[in-house]
């Protein structure tokens, strides 16, 4: 055994906080919990029969490349799979912007090695996804928040005139995890407009694009742009399985191919049987009508959870109203914290995510993150109502 295994670890290591959100959610998975706190999709709704078969067919017809060492930028016909799907958006995408990863945490790592430095600055949302804030300061850049879009422009032009000039601006434009939130056409125009100005990139994260429940989408920040200033990183981990570890980034094509050495060095390719099965599930048409039911499951799912909080949570008590994705965000009365209401909600068999966690400075205290997809409805409302009593104890 080494004698001082701390001194050995790296800078980045050091920059690994272990979050006191973790040791929470240990205590949110014992079985009798309701949780609010994961981001997990439904495992009802996994298409299980469907994968047997196509699971079983790849074997049977495709197993010497399936099983094998694979193409570090993906199964082509994945990639041209989700080319394909880009292109009947209207994305100028084709198969040399596209790369299959190890679903979007590998592509926030993959961001995160290519364009930082130690010292660099990511300009990101308030709040923002946990696991790519943490990412960001494992590769130790520093975060600067931006509360309302309104305050992007400034708060980049403050930067650079400190000569901390951002490397890219994180974004998670639709239904954005944590807040439930969804960027206007205009904010998108308008993050463009201050990438453009200051020539910074832009990382769109988009896991719940096509989780939308209601309304028209929304054009992506990479179409909007149009000069390979945005790169998009996509996953098939909500709108299909999270346990096959797929997703995609799809960037300009210098990115692209420094993105393809990075990831070598990371895992050679992402799992090909994975890959294989994917793509057969979309060519054999199962998709678009199993993303189908999982939009009605979860809309359903928001419907009911949207109704509870009406009926149960008490006055002064806020919270966002998603028009897709799997969150909504709660917000206390100021004063309240919700570290406090979590002790109680733990006592009531509720668990839920302290905002503070989602924000890079330490601001949110009052704000929780409650998921909506994974328990059934009827536990859902069970579970408000008792987060609203918890809430009521304390006010
Ligand atoms: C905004 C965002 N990005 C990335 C991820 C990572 O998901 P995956 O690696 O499964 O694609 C998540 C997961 O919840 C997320 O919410």
């Amino acid at each position: 055994m080494v004698a001082n295994l701390k001194n050995l670890f790296s800078e980045s290591v050091k920059n690994m906080k272990s979050s006191a959100i973790r040791e929470l959610l240990k205590v949110s998975q014992q079985p009798e919990i309701i949780s609010f706190a994961g981001g997990l999709p439904a495992p009802d709704l996994f298409p299980v029969e469907i994968l047997k078969k196509m699971a079983a067919e790849v074997l049977e017809t495709d197993s010497a490349l399936a099983l094998q060492y694979g193409p570090t930028e993906g199964d082509r016909r994945l990639r041209e799979i989700i080319v394909e799907r880009y292109r009947k958006e209207g994305v100028a995408a084709e198969l040399k912007n596209v790369i299959v990863t190890t679903a979007s945490q590998q592509c926030i790592d993959i961001v995160s090695k290519l364009f930082l430095n130690p010292g660099d600055t990511v300009v990101c949302e308030l709040p923002s996804y946990l696991a790519a804030l943490q990412s960001f300061a494992a590769y130790q850049a520093k975060m600067a928040g931006v509360r309302h879009k309104g305050e992007l422009a400034a708060t980049v032009g403050k930067l650079v005139a400190e000569g901390r000039k951002p490397k890219f601006i994180y974004i998670i434009p639709d239904f954005q995890n944590p807040a439930g939130t969804t960027l206007s056409l205009d904010e998108r125009k308008m993050v463009l407009d201050v990438a453009h100005r200051y020539d910074i990139l832009v990382v769109e994260d988009s896991p719940y694009r096509e989780l939308r429940f209601e309304g028209d989408a929304l054009p992506t920040l990479y179409q909007l742009d149009g000069t390979g200033q945005v790169i998009t990183l996509g996953t098939f981990s909500k709108i299909f399985v999270p346990g096959f570890r797929l997703g995609w980034l799809l960037a300009q094509e210098d990115i692209i191919a420094k993105a393809i050495v990075a990831k070598q060095a990371m895992d050679l390719c992402s799992p090909v049987f994975d890959q294989k099965i994917t793509a057969r599930f979309f060519d054999q048409n199962y998709f678009e009508g199993n993303l189908k039911k999982v939009i009605a499951a979860y809309r359903e799912k928001r419907d009911g959870m949207l109704a509870a909080f009406e009926k149960y949570m008490p006055a002064g008590v806020t919270w966002t109203r998603p028009q897709g994705g799997l969150f909504l965000f709660l917000t206390l009365p100021e004063g309240l914290d919700a570290k406090d209401l979590f002790n109680l909600a733990i006592k009531e068999n509720v668990a839920f995510v302290l905002g503070e966690a989602f924000h890079c400075d330490g601001s949110g205290k009052n704000t929780l993150r409650i998921n909506f997809s994974y328990m059934s409805k009827e536990k859902n409302e069970e579970g408000v109502k008792r987060l609203a009593q918890a809430i009521r104890l304390m006010c």
